[in-house]
């Protein structure tokens, strides 16, 4: 084996694996990493190939200033309460940049989004982790937690569990440091906390353009909270951390309200579908807000069996084998021609 150059604090070290993306059109039905089932805003594809020019020359704004002012504008805030990521993904990550050093407490309840753990152990922190209890939800312990930063996935992934108003706001009044709610699927749920930005200035709220405004492709994420705590993300950001075409995107897409609704809608709408029909073939199920199910197959099914089994066929779903998730699937919510493949795979493999 050749020599590891790795830092000795991560021996043993286990990245984050994202899910499979097959290539490019072959026929798949993909499930497995919670994107959107229909495309883009036209109007932001447009916006795109408008600036996809002689522009590209120059570096982007710094702070993706267009976006930050559509974004606040359309949430009633102002510009220093937004910051943008690529991706959440990277806003979580500048989460620990700027409020966890080497040695600190890092809490959050599992399970949970699995980019978290292999995060600890690049910043050097500890994980202060804390089982959720029956029904995923969160326990005295987690709540009380005196972290100095703390995340609540909310809808959590993969369960889909959303937790309403009173528990966030528990949480937020017995927490000292900083509370990231990272609602990341928070669209396809009954309600977000923005309400609750005012009242607290250790709150960051998270979101990301991945899932309700179909852009994974374009990596935008962004963060609502305090000035201060605004200020401190940015301290930290990449200089660039998106690029003129994200830039682009984001503002297009955060003022297509009518598109945004209409991919929610879709979603909200074949979920219900979909957890009837599995319910029907024997699935287990546990109530999810986001835009994916959560369901366990029949007594005496193997989830990865099944998961191989309908990967032969071309479909892509998750499925987890370690307690206390092991048998579970989580299957993204698609369009109902993919829920029919889906269903037809299963009732041939089960
Ligand atoms: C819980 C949660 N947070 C954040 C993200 C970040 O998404 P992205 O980096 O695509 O914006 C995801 C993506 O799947 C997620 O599941």
């Amino acid at each position: 084996m050749s020599q590891s150059f790795l830092k000795k604090a991560l021996e043993g070290y286990h990245p984050y694996i994202p899910g499979e993306q097959p290539p490019d059109g072959e026929d798949w039905v993909k499930l497995n990493t919670n994107e959107s089932p229909l495309p883009p805003s036209p109007k932001v594809i447009e916006a795109i190939a408008a600036a996809a020019g002689e522009s590209l020359r120059l570096y982007p704004s710094p702070t993706a200033a267009p976006a930050r002012h559509a974004i606040a504008e359309h949430f009633g805030l102002d510009a220093n309460q937004v910051a943008l990521g690529n991706g959440g993904d990277e806003l979580i990550e500048m989460c620990f940049r700027a409020f966890a050093g080497a040695g600190d407490r890092v809490a959050y309840s599992t399970p949970t989004y699995p980019l978290l753990d292999p995060l600890c152990r690049v910043h050097e922190v500890t994980p202060s982790t804390h089982p959720t209890a029956e029904g995923w939800t969160w326990t005295p312990d987690f709540v009380d937690d005196p972290a100095p930063l703390k995340f609540l996935v909310n809808p959590n992934s993969p369960t889909g569990t959303h937790h309403g108003r009173m528990s966030v706001e528990r949480v937020l009044a017995r927490s000292s440091g900083v509370v990231v709610l990272d609602e990341a699927y928070v669209d396809f749920a009954p309600e977000s906390q923005l309400e609750l930005l005012g009242r607290h200035p250790n709150l960051l709220i998270l979101r990301t353009m991945s899932k309700s405004y179909a852009l994974a492709g374009m990596r935008i994420g962004f963060a609502l909270g305090h000035p201060q705590l605004i200020s401190d993300l940015d301290a930290v950001k990449d200089s660039y951390n998106l690029n003129r075409l994200a830039i682009v995107a984001a503002t297009t897409a955060i003022e297509d309200e009518e598109h945004h609704q209409k991919i929610v809608r879709h979603v909200v709408a074949e979920r219900a579908w979909l957890e009837d029909q599995l319910r029907e073939e024997g699935f287990e199920h546990s109530a999810s807000a986001a835009n994916f199910a959560f369901v366990k197959p029949p007594l005496g099914a193997s989830a990865a069996a099944v998961a191989d089994a309908l990967r032969e066929r071309r479909v892509l779903i998750r499925h987890y084998d370690r307690e206390p998730i092991a048998g579970w699937f989580r299957i993204t919510i698609g369009t109902r021609t993919q829920h029919e493949r889906l269903l037809t795979a299963l009732r041939e493999i089960l």
